[in-house]
């Protein structure tokens, strides 16, 4: 049996938000209780937008830090940063010539990054899924803790393993390198496990402030669309009040929320911070206005982001301290990856 291990990843590009501390971050903190956990900074994935980013270790110690911060233990688990563990990049052109061109066309962030004129964006942006799968993989690992908006990765990761576990079973049996896996109701056995992602969560995807059907996101040119996890205080005070809502009262029943984007938003961000149902809210706040729920919504967000920022800025101040914990942890990502890519070339014969 696989022994069960969390993996995930968050590019080192811009301010980390509200959304990704609810899709991620947090999650990341909770499963360290219960699992063995891998925490990366994907610096390579940065590179499939801008080739060359002037900011780049800026930005991975400022990602580590929020990792730290928020309450991650690089002790008891493992914080890299991809880049210096080469094993990600080599299964990752393994994966390369397992997945089909048609698999990643088929992919909505490619479609949404690439924009109009695909034949122009990078073909690092197109494998892109390509390298998040070798991510995972080259740990084995078996849950990756992401927001909703990386499902359809996910997925492609499966298929990758399936396939490449297919491809090779033969090969797999015979260097006894397979290992058994509930997959549904069936046992199979394979060499990469077909990993789930870990989705659920009260929020699995936070709006924008500003616009209830895009996600909250570091691109939005609108900083009022955002919190961002350095927000102070009062900027946010001032975004919470500032965010769309319409002139209804809250529900009170989770029913209520249906076709009411910005309420399902707002009430759903407080019952992720709060660590309670959104029906508990609504059991506290239905029937009340906006007005009031925004206070509430702002000093419960002020009371939970404030001493992550607090810590991010002591722990920016020492960035040996920082380089210090990548490096130990790369040294540590790189034994358990060299082990894997030991049996994979093995497994295709190179
Ligand atoms: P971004 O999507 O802002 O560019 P990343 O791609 O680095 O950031 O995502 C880091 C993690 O944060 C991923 O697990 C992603 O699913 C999650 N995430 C990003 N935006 C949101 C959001 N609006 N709601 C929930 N999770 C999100
Ligand atoms: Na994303």
């Amino acid at each position: 049996e696989f022994k069960e291990l969390v993996f995930s990843g968050v590019q080192p590009t811009g301010n980390l938000h509200l959304g990704n501390y609810l899709g991620a971050l947090q999650k990341f903190v909770a499963l360290q209780e219960s699992h063995e956990c891998i925490y990366c900074v994907v610096d390579l994935h940065s590179l499939t937008a801008t080739l060359v980013h002037d900011d780049l270790a800026e930005q991975t110690r400022s990602i580590t830090a929020a990792f730290l911060a928020s309450g991650i233990d690089p002790k008891k688990h493992i914080v890299f940063n991809q880049s210096q563990v080469m094993q990600h990049a080599e299964l990752a052109w393994v994966f390369n010539c397992v997945a089909r061109i048609g698999w990643m066309n088929r992919m909505t962030q490619f479609k949404d990054k690439a924009g109009k004129d695909r034949e122009n964006a990078s073909l690092g942006l197109l494998a892109y899924p390509s390298l998040m799968a070798a991510d995972i993989l080259v740990y084995r690992a078996t849950h990756v803790p992401v927001g909703d908006d990386q499902k359809q990765h996910l997925e492609l990761t499966r298929d990758i393993a399936q396939k490449f576990n297919n491809d090779f079973s033969g090969r797999i049996a015979a260097l006894g390198h397979g290992i058994d896996m509930q997959v549904g109701e069936e046992k199979v056995s394979g060499f990469f496990p077909l990993t789930e992602p870990l989705i659920e969560g009260p929020v699995t995807r936070v709006m924008s402030l500003r616009d209830g059907s895009k996600k909250m996101s570091k691109s939005d040119p609108s900083d009022l669309s955002r919190i961002n996890l350095t927000d102070d205080a009062d900027a946010i005070s001032r975004k919470i009040k500032k965010a769309k809502t319409d002139p209804e009262a809250l529900p009170s029943e989770v029913a209520g929320l249906e076709g009411r984007p910005e309420a399902q938003n707002l009430v759903g961000i407080y019952s992720a911070l709060a660590g309670v149902t959104r029906a508990e809210v609504l059991a506290d706040f239905g029937g009340r206005q906006f007005s009031d729920f925004k206070p509430a919504l702002a000093e419960l967000a002020v009371e939970k982001l404030s001493p992550i920022a607090g810590e991010m800025r002591r722990i920016s101040a020492d960035p040996a301290y920082i380089d210090g914990v990548l490096r130990d942890g790369a040294g540590r990502a790189r034994e358990k990856a060299e082990a894997t890519m030991k049996m994979v070339r093995e497994i295709i014969g190179l």
